[in-house]
């Protein structure tokens, strides 16, 4: 194919051509799998196999020091020694390609470099054109990705969750941020997504701070600062009722050794003190009693409040506050009906339970109703998703909760099966994460949502003041510092594996060192203020292109184009970590670019110079700024998918 060739197929590449009808090829969104294609079509002729083969051997090396594309030479041939072939394919490989001018063979691969003068040529209109839906790809949440006309996939994101009755804890911020994200890349992807926040509003933890706004509560402190005093009140009661868990669970333990029963042993304990009174308490609300259920309501109604604010602040928002406390009893009786009537759980010693022996795990006993008769977190979250499905009828939920939510959720999906929902326990995924340590070490017992951000923000301040030229950038102001603090959480959290564990630490978070928030947003700012006053145009001469043929300025653009499979990866993996470490990637290349050529003698960067040299730069060739703005909209997407607002469109 001659250079008018693959010009004409891409003058074809408006947004609604036809894709290519390759399974998982999308042209039109991913310009490296729109690549793919045209080596493989290639491939396919030298060697005589299916275009559809070829590409299965063409992969994405993920470094472009190892080209743009690496194609694994064994699958090109299955069965055959690629150095029967190779030479043949070399031989027969056009000389001076322009798209693919010099692939190189390492080993079992055959590296792929995309040509640097055809690239701008290529690809800049595409991404200009594509703006910020650029990285999207809207064919992914259709029901049926090759028809245009099938509806979009229903996702049920719930996250967050936070329990009413004490702090806002790290694993609930993480959940808030990894579930902001994960329904940001499907929304982009096409999906319908609905965002559900599920408290925990319901049970012991509930009727303990009843008991402890019967004991202590004030009605001037709670009119002056609600949220706060409930947390004190909560850790009032609790470290009066601390010592009698302490006694059940050594009355329990002793009953073991002994040979004696456990539960007769706690029964006793349970049935006095506070115990006694939580569980009067609990039974109150279960029963719908005026005092308890208006002391739930009030609480509950603080709280959401509180919550929302912080939520705002994020960024995050919810299409529904529901909660434990939501589900309705007759699901609840259906649900128990059913255990019953397929004999998945029994009777014991008062409670009702299911063995987990039974239904494909190892072990473990799941309690369904305890011996006081009470509701448990297992029996609601049954309901709970019976009743989500029939509400939202998605294709798809998951639940973004902490590690310690594990045997739970394995619990629901076994015992869905064993009561013939296979099929709707199947659309559930727990995405767990370890949790983010020294949260509540760093902010004490009683702390509310917003001193978290509080936090970020005092740490950002005097960083933020102590870099001259990004002070003058940000227009140093409190806005500023609360929104970089906000980013530096955001990315501390975005960050770090999700089976990783990270700790909570406003120092690091809150550097401008790269891949962190306040580095994302500086550079960000900072390309939004060298691109000021120029307009970007997608009609490049052959000169604009000389420019951009440089090994600075082409790095740059080759890494520009891994964008879609980035996001493409991430979505997959629900793995945010890897968006991260590639904006990094960028903003490090773009720095290389901006920074060519304005050393200063002794190659030592002086801060004010370099500031006078930015704006000398505002002479930039048509080709840069083209480049840079592509380079803008890749962090700007890549920010979107994360949750992150640029603060210059604050
Ligand atoms: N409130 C729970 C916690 O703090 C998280 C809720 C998880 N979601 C669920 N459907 N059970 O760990």
């Amino acid at each position: 194919s001659s250079a008018a060739g693959i010009q004409d197929i891409l003058l074809g590449l408006t947004l609604d051509a036809p894709n290519s009808d390759l399974h998982d090829c999308h042209i039109l969104t991913n310009p490296l799998d729109l690549c793919r294609l045209l080596l493989a079509q290639l491939l396919a002729e030298i060697l005589g196999c299916e275009p559809e083969e070829a590409y299965r051997a063409i992969q994405w090396p993920n470094n472009i020091f190892n080209g743009d594309l690496t194609v694994t030479l064994p699958k090109l041939r299955p069965g055959v020694k690629p150095a029967e072939f190779v030479p043949e394919l070399m031989k027969k490989f056009p000389k001076d390609h322009p798209l693919f001018p010099h692939p190189i063979i390492d080993g079992v691969h055959m590296r792929v470099f995309l040509s640097p003068e055809m690239l701008p040529k290529l690809f800049i209109p595409y991404i200009l054109e594509r703006k910020t839906s650029f990285g999207n790809n809207p064919t992914l949440g259709r029901l049926n990705s090759e028809n245009v006309e099938e509806r979009r996939k229903k996702l049920l994101v719930e996250f967050s969750s936070p329990n009413i009755a004490n702090e806002f804890q790290a694993k609930h911020l993480r959940s808030t941020i990894l579930g902001a994200f994960v329904s940001n890349i499907h929304e982009h992807m096409g999906w319908d997504v609905t965002r559900i926040n599920y408290l925990g509003d319901w049970g012991k933890p509930i009727a303990l701070l009843k008991v402890g706004w019967d004991k202590f509560g004030s009605h001037e402190e709670y009119k002056d600062d609600p949220v706060h005093h409930l947390l004190y009140l909560y850790h009032q009661i609790d470290e009066l009722f601390q010592p009698e868990v302490a006694a059940s669970r050594q009355a329990r333990d002793e009953a073991a050794k002994n040979g004696q029963d456990e539960g007769e042993a706690q029964v006793d304990i349970e049935s006095r003190g506070i115990y006694f009174e939580r569980n009067t308490a609990s039974k109150r609300l279960e029963d719908g009693e005026e005092g308890a259920v208006e002391f739930w309501k009030l609480i509950r109604d603080a709280n959401i409040e509180n919550y929302s604010e912080f939520y705002a602040q994020l960024g995050v928002r919810f299409d529904e506050y529901t909660g434990e406390s939501q589900v309705k009893p007759e699901t609840i009786t259906e649900v128990e009906h059913l255990l019953k009537e397929k004999e998945i759980c029994k009777e014991s010693a008062g409670a009702w339970v299911v063995h987990m022996q039974d239904f494909g795990l190892k072990a473990g006993t799941a309690i369904i109703r305890d011996r006081n008769g009470a509701t448990t977190y297992l029996l609601r979250d049954l309901a709970a998703v019976l009743e989500r499905s029939r509400q939202y009828d998605f294709d798809k939920m998951i639940i973004v909760a902490g590690s310690d939510n594990s045997v739970h959720f394995t619990h629901v999906h076994h015992i869905l099966s064993a009561m013939g929902m296979e099929e709707l326990s199947n659309k559930i995924q727990h995405l767990k994460f370890t949790e983010t340590t020294r949260l509540s070490d760093t902010l004490g017992t009683m702390y509310k949502p917003e001193a978290i951000i509080e936090h970020c923000e005092a740490a950002m301040l005097p960083v933020l003041e102590a870099e001259e030229e990004k002070t003058v950038l940000f227009k140093d102001n409190m806005e500023a510092i609360k929104a970089l603090g906000i980013s530096a959480l955001l990315i501390s959290e975005l960050s770090t594996r999700t089976a990783t564990s990270h700790s909570f630490n406003s120092i690091v978070m809150t550097t401008f060192k790269s891949g962190t928030g306040p580095e994302l947003q500086y550079w960000y700012a900072k390309l939004v203020h060298v691109l000021d006053g120029h307009t970007a145009s997608s009609e490049l001469s052959d000169e604009d292109v000389d420019v951009l043929a440089d090994d600075e300025p082409s790095s740059l653009l080759r890494i520009i184009l891994q964008f879609p499979e980035i996001i493409r990866l991430s979505y997959q993996t629900l793995e945010p970590a890897a968006i991260v470490a590639y904006l990094s990637t960028v903003t490090e290349q773009l720095a290389d670019c901006l920074e060519e050529g304005i050393e200063d003698d002794t190659g030592s960067k002086d801060e004010d110079e370099e500031n006078i040299r930015i704006k000398e730069e505002k002479t930039l060739k048509p080709g840069q700024i083209s480049l840079y703005e592509s380079a803008r909209i890749v962090l700007e997407n890549g920010m979107a998918q994360l949750g992150l607002v640029p603060l210059t469109k604050l």
